[in-house]
């Protein structure tokens, strides 16, 4: 008998590998340049913070997809290992050609058993956590991987904010509907009215690019996550909500709401000596 959490991790590998060639493109909400410029200066934010005395630092790139971070943490300087459940995101990522050494390998999507205890200076994640069956298990394989000193950086996942709503973040989205110009190129693409079938009639958790996690009553939860960290000997160091930009959006709205509101979350912990 398969399990849900086996059938989950098939589907976001069938899902992901389909994905690869054009997830770049279709993904503007993360490639967009003041998306880029804030991942940037985050990551370099958060390995300022690692205290490993490493010489060259090397970070684990969970969940690597087509390399977002992996691009930018070795333009940073750190040798990075992208590690990802799909082969078709490992084969573009190692495709490509990179300022510092950057090494593949691919993941069973529950554990880390392939990286050994304690030998990375860094574990990076964007937008992966929600689409691992046991998310708070995977922390422990995070720490354990990390040497002390090490740091934790997780990105790109829905803020408290974002599910409890609020009627601020509502305007927002109002206003900004308003302004920028309705995609009609989506009502093109035959395989929408299939995703929109299943999940409207045939089954609502149908989770479309491997969601799983991103339900009311199944998400993230951001104070688990950092009870987990800390109860695994790790301190937080950046625990901030922010609004994401998105590539269609007007940046006098945006700016008029980012102090107020917020749908997304970035941690940063590090691994305390002796913890
Ligand atoms: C939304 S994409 C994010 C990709 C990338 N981190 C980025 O910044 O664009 C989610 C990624 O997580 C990977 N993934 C899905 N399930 C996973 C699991 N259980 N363990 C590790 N990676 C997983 C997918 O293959 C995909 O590359």
């Amino acid at each position: 008998m398969i399990s849900k959490e086996q059938l989950d991790l098939a589907w976001n590998i069938a899902t992901h590998d389909r994905l690869a060639q054009k997830y770049e493109r279709m993904h503007g909400e993360i490639y967009n340049d003041f998306e880029q410029n804030r991942l940037k200066n985050e990551l370099a934010a958060a390995i300022a913070l690692i205290e490993t005395h490493s010489e060259a630092k090397v970070v684990l790139d969970f969940g690597c997809g087509a390399g977002n971070l992996t691009r930018h943490l070795s333009n940073l300087q750190c040798e990075v290992i992208a590690s990802d459940i799909s082969s078709g995101f490992l084969k573009l990522v190692a495709s490509r050609k990179y300022s510092q050494r950057v090494v593949t390998i691919q993941l069973n999507g529950v554990d880390l058993s392939n990286v050994a205890d304690e030998s990375v200076d860094m574990v990076a994640t964007y937008s992966v956590l929600h689409h691992v069956p046991d998310y708070l298990a995977v922390l422990s394989e995070f720490m354990r991987v990390l040497k002390p000193g090490g740091v934790v950086y997780i990105d790109h996942e829905p803020s408290e904010a974002y599910w409890t709503g609020s009627a601020v973040y509502e305007q927002f989205k109002a206003e900004m509907n308003r302004k920028v110009p309705r995609d009609y190129k989506k009502y093109l693409v035959l395989s929408n009215y299939y995703d929109w079938l299943i999940r409207r009639f045939v089954n609502p958790r149908y989770h479309r690019e491997g969601d799983i996690h991103v339900f009311d009553d199944d998400h993230v939860e951001w104070q688990k996550v950092v009870a987990s960290l800390e109860n695994l000997g790790g301190k937080i160091l950046v625990s901030r909500s922010y609004l994401l930009y998105r590539r269609q959006y007007c940046q006098e709205i945006y700016n008029r709401y980012c102090e107020e509101v917020s749908d997304m979350h970035v941690l940063v912990m590090r691994k305390q000596y002796g913890g």
